[in-house]
């Protein structure tokens, strides 16, 4: 039985605009997980962290926000904030790697101060207004150190948690310790969900086989470059070159209304570094797309890309060189 398929926040890249579209051509994920807000001392969102998150830019999706932070009263704040606009889930930031994150004990940093971590916890799950999720890394320099974290962690309600097998020092490259999360499932009764280099449809198939007893796998990556791997794992139909068209004419339409043309620019070239790697010798369309400085160069290397090229045979992602 394939397991539900959940969207990972990437910053820069499944924007509101990108899940809406996805959800209204592809379907497949049961969830889409926003990007994180980053809640201060002044206690408000910023216009751009209220975009993101308004209810009628999430309209018919599951959506989930996702909170960075490690003040519990700027974590609550912002929980209930996010419950009075009607949200029933939150997610707790605690794998961004970005070094201007972990220096200030954020994201993966949290990892890296147990004691502080703990009372964070104890604060936020004595006084939530609603379901919190974490997704995390697996130790701030040692994969060893989920042997501490887990049981930690375990101790509270936890609605899921996302692990990514991996420590803040790799950052997204090297493998992931799926090992690590293997242990994770024996070791405790959280309802577990695996994130990490599901990149095609047979990945999806051998973390299901290999992780018996996870509630959903996390796709981020993988299901940029290839938007129909969620629906197509669930017993849907596979990609194909017209609905890719579709799909990228759409996106690119979506946000030549919401953005000047050089921001849309931006974000179809950050979807489309994704998608080429879903193609045949992906090198010479992949420079063009770099390269491309307009809109109508893009639209020719995008042209050129579905005209020249073969889908592989499991599009996906792959990562480069
Ligand atoms: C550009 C970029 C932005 C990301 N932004 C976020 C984020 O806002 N919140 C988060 O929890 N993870 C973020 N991630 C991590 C992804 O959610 C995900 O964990 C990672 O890509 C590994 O999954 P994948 O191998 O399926 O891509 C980001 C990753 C990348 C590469």
């Amino acid at each position: 039985m394939a397991l539900p398929v959940y969207f990972a926040p990437l910053e820069g890249v499944t924007d509101a605009t990108f899940r809406r579209v996805h959800k209204a051509v592809f379907g497949g994920p049961t969830k889409y997980f926003i990007p994180f807000v980053s809640p201060t001392q002044n206690l408000a969102f910023t216009s751009r962290e209220l975009s993101a998150i308004a209810p009628e830019h999430n309209a018919g999706l599951f959506a989930v926000p996702q909170i960075l932070t490690k003040n519990a009263d700027h974590f609550l704040w912002a929980a209930n904030a996010l419950y009075d606009m009607g949200y029933s889930e939150v997610n707790l930031n605690c794998g961004c790697p970005s070094g201007t994150v972990t220096a200030k004990g954020k994201g993966a940093g949290m990892l890296a101060d147990v004691p502080a971590l703990e009372r964070f916890l104890g604060e936020i799950f004595a006084r939530a207004p609603l379901a919190v999720s974490i997704k995390t890394r697996i130790g701030f320099t040692s994969p060893a150190e989920f042997e501490r974290l887990l049981p930690i962690l375990s101790r509270y309600p936890v609605h899921e948690l996302i692990i990514h097998p991996r420590t803040r020092g790799q950052f997204y490259t090297g493998t992931p310790h799926r090992d690590v999360y293997a242990a994770a499932l024996r070791e405790t009764r959280l309802p577990l969900v695996y994130n990490g280099d599901l990149f095609t449809l047979s990945d999806c198939r051998a973390a299901e086989t290999a992780f018996s007893g996870t509630r959903a796998l996390m796709l981020g990556r993988g299901l940029i470059a290839n938007p129909a791997l969620a629906r197509q794992y669930a017993g849907g139909e596979g990609l194909t070159v017209p609905e890719l068209r579709r799909f990228m004419a759409e996106l690119q339409d979506a946000y030549l209304a919401a953005h000047p043309r050089n921001v849309a620019l931006g974000r179809m070239r950050e979807v489309a570094k994704h998608v080429v790697c879903c193609f045949e010798s992906p090198d010479k369309p992949r420079k063009a797309i770099r390269k491309a400085s307009s809109l109508p160069a893009f639209e020719d290397a995008m042209q050129r890309l579905f005209d020249e090229h073969e889908l592989r045979e499991e599009p996906g992602f792959a990562a480069e060189g």
